[in-house]
C-alpha cells in the first residue's frame, strides 16, 4: 500500500475515464447501492465528463486511480443560491480510511466554491454508515429521509 503523502488529487482527463469506470464498478456494486436512482455505467462517467469535466477529480498514486469524485452544479430558478451536487465519491477499499476521500472532497468543495456555489448536496443510502459518518465529519447537516417507490408498468392492473 502506498504512503498517504504520495497520493495526488487532480482533475481527471479523458485517459482516466476507463480507470474511473472500473473502480466505480468495484465500489458501487448493486449490493452496496441497490436502489440508487442513478446507475453506475460507462454512460454516467462519459456524460458527466462531457458536461462539467472540471468537477471530475481523481486521486492517483503511482499511476493508479485509487479514488474519484464527480459532481455537478445546479442553478435553481428563483433562487439566488447556486448548488453543487456531489454525485459520486468512490475510494478503492484498499485505500480506505487514509484520508483520500477527505482530500478529494476538500478539493471538490474548493472547486465548486470558486464557481459560485454556496450550498452542497449529497445523497446516499440510509444504511451506508461509512458515507453518513464521512459526510457528517465533513460538516453536512440536516439529513432528510427520502423514500423511493417503484411501479411495474408491465404488471396487469
Ligand atoms: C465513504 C467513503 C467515500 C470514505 O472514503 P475514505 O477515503 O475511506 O474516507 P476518509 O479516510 O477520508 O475518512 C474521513 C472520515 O470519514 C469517516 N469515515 C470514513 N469511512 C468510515 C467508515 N467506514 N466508518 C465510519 N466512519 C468513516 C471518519 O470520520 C473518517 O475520519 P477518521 O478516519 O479520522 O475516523 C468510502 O468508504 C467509499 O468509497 N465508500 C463507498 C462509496 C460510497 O458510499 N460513496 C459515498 C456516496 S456517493
Amino acid at each position: 500500500m502506498s504512503d498517504f503523502h504520495t497520493i495526488d488529487i487532480r482533475t481527471a482527463t479523458i485517459d482516466d475515464l476507463a480507470a474511473i469506470f472500473h473502480l466505480g464498478e468495484k465500489v458501487f456494486t448493486s449490493q452496496a447501492v441497490p436502489n440508487l436512482y442513478r446507475t453506475w455505467d460507462e454512460y454516467e462517467v462519459t456524460t458527466l465528463f462531457n458536461g462539467d469535466s472540471e468537477l471530475l477529480l481523481v486521486a492517483e498514486t503511482q499511476g493508479k486511480v485509487v479514488g474519484f469524485a464527480i459532481g455537478t452544479t445546479i442553478e435553481k430558478a428563483r433562487s439566488a443560491w447556486n448548488y453543487g451536487h456531489l454525485l459520486w465519491l468512490g475510494i478503492d477499499p484498499e485505500y480506505a480510511r487514509m484520508g483520500v476521500g477527505s482530500r478529494l472532497f476538500d478539493r471538490f468543495r474548493e472547486d465548486v466554491a470558486s464557481k459560485g456555489v454556496r450550498m452542497l448536496l449529497v445523497d446516499t443510502q440510509a444504511d451506508n454508515k461509512a458515507a453518513l459518518e464521512f459526510f457528517h465529519d465533513k460538516g453536512f447537516e440536516n439529513p432528510t429521509a427520502h423514500v423511493y417507490m417503484t411501479l411495474n408498468l408491465q404488471k396487469d392492473t
